[in-house]
């Protein structure tokens, strides 16, 4: 079988908060294969997030480890993490976007193909905000754009640099169900037809339906696997 894009060996991860340790992962084992997409489903407080931001090379696990395409993540120099972190897409439940700058301009900034000058840069900003939908709002501020379109630029942000695979943290969270309708199409259009490997965390069953599998975490650990 070809390597998996991410796997996680007995990961976990001991927040110390004062002197109490709280237990955020307890020993937590994923493959992800290419082409995948996944919902990580879980209560509140589960370890949804703190397992995606290792999965991403946000942190460092306490313990086991984190595979990228192969590559023992604690392996790499601060360089090679910072590369191996610009292939990942990220997309946060409060969008995270620049408010001065346009929705063009959110999309460029995160740009960092190398040899792609300026023209280039604009032209594939331009492109990837048609892919999501929002050709005619690149002029846009975020204060100017519903929270959907929001989502939607950083979505486009996300695929700035061709990312191999695509983390998202309650993509829908923020934003009513009939928009959260459209994001999930748009997510799942990327995963169908570009092939883009996609790990979603939610709340949202609707989200959830849709993916290839789903695992469940409770306090810490995936109880429950399950292939849609
Ligand atoms: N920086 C931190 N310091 C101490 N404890 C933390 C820290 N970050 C998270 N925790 C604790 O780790 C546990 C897991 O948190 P995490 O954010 O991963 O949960 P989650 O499943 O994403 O929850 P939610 O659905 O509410 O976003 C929680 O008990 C949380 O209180
Ligand atoms: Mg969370």
């Amino acid at each position: 079988m070809a390597t998996p894009i991410v796997e996680t060996v007995n990961l976990r991860k001991t927040y110390m908060l004062g002197k109490v340790p709280v237990e955020a992962l307890q020993g937590v084992n994923l493959k992800v294969e290419k082409g995948d997409f996944l919902a990580i489903l879980g209560p509140s407080g589960s370890g949804k997030s703190t397992l995606l931001n290792m999965i991403g090379a946000l942190d460092k696990p306490t313990e086991g480890k984190v595979f990228i395409e192969g590559v023992d993540a604690s392996t790499l120099s601060d360089n090679a993490l910072a590369d191996a972190r610009r292939k990942i897409g990220f997309v946060f439940q409060f969008f995270n976007l620049i408010p001065r700058l346009t929705a063009r301009g959110n999309v460029e900034l995160t740009m960092t193909i190398p040899g792609l000058g300026r023209d280039k840069r604009r032209e594939r900003a331009e492109e990837l905000l048609e892919t999501v939908g929002l050709k005619d709002r690149m002029d846009h501020k975020p204060a100017e754009l519903s929270g959907g379109e929001r989502q939607r630029v950083a979505i486009a942000r996300a695929l700035a640099n061709n990312p191999k695979f695509l983390l998202m943290d309650e993509p829908t969270g923020n934003i009513d169900s009939k928009t959260a309708r459209e994001i999930v199409e748009l997510v799942k259009k990327l995963n169908e037809d570009k092939g883009v490997t996609i790990i979603v965390v939610t709340h949202d069953q609707q989200i959830a339906s849709q993916t290839r599998r789903t695992v469940l975490m409770i306090d810490g650990s995936i109880v429950e696997e399950k292939v849609n």
